[in-house]
């Protein structure tokens, strides 16, 4: 049984097809790496499951459940979470207040808080325990600013975790940093996914990083799936060879 599956979900930008007629699916307890050149639709896709703009046609089903036409609010509750091409993090906030408003926001308890002072133990416990699973604790009380580009993109990872979705969607988590520390990022995230039972649907150009972290890939060209399968299959793909493992790596 998927955990998420799409029905044909269309988006279009004016003349630009940008999710046309997607069967996507995304399985309980899986790693998938979600490919495809620049504009193939992959942020598109990520964005009408998250609820960011509504389709243009077709539905979305997550938990055999219809939340097509559900609020964002309403899809992370569900159990849907997702990270940003470009970090979304509060820069002049420690990286344990990052965490900690987020744990609040997603407990609704922002309304009642005067400032993150009056926060109560119980949120900054969970707050230390995420940044503990990401190895950021010793960065607790450094500014989100502060911190190098390779923990930057972990704590956005674990502020999209703090939410505790039991899908998780990662737009591009190694990009912005050094080959070197691509596997420590990966390493981290994959192994938090499967020690907690969750999957990830991870966005990702570095082919390395796509063939050796995931368990099923999921190609797109010009707004359509071109293939998915298991990275064996995929790298034996001759449509995928032609269209996108040139040209992947050149991002
Ligand atoms: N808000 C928008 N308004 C207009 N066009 C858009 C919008 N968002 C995306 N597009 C267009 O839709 C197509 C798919 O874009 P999308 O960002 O989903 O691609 P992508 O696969 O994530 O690419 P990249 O690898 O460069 O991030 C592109 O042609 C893009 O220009
Ligand atoms: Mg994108």
């Amino acid at each position: 049984m998927s955990l998420l599956v799409t029905k044909e979900l269309v988006k279009y930008f004016g003349d630009t097809h940008a999710v046309d007629h997607v069967n996507f699916t995304v399985k309980h307890r899986e790693v998938l790496a979600l490919i495809g050149s620049n504009g193939a639709g992959k942020t598109t896709l990520v964005n009408l499951i998250s609820g960011l703009f509504p389709p243009d046609g077709g539905q979305i089903l997550f938990r055999d459940r219809d939340v097509t036409h559900e609020s964002v609010h309403g899809r992370i509750e569900a159990g849907i979470a997702r990270s940003f091409q470009l970090v979304n993090l509060f820069d002049q906030l420690s990286a344990l207040d990052n965490i900690a408003l987020t744990i609040f926001s997603r407990d609704h308890k922002t309304k009642k808080l005067v400032s993150l002072a009056s926060a109560d133990g119980a949120v900054w416990d969970e707050a230390y325990e995420v940044l503990r699973l990401f190895g950021l604790d010793a960065k607790a009380r450094m500014l989100a600013g502060g911190v190098s580009q390779g923990e930057r993109k972990l704590l956005d990872v674990a502020v999209a975790y703090a939410l505790k979705p039991k899908l998780l969607f990662l737009d591009e988590p190694t990009s912005g940093v050094s080959t070197r520390e691509k596997a420590p990022i990966m390493d981290t995230v994959t192994s938090v996914v499967r020690s907690m039972g969750i999957s990830a649907a991870i966005i990702e150009h570095d082919m390395d990083v796509v063939f050796n972290y995931s368990d099923r890939i999921v190609a797109m060209h010009q707004g359509t799936i071109l293939a998915d399968g298991t990275p064996d299959e995929i790298r034996r793909n001759e449509a995928v060879r032609t269209t996108l493992i040139g040209t992947a790596d050149a991002h």
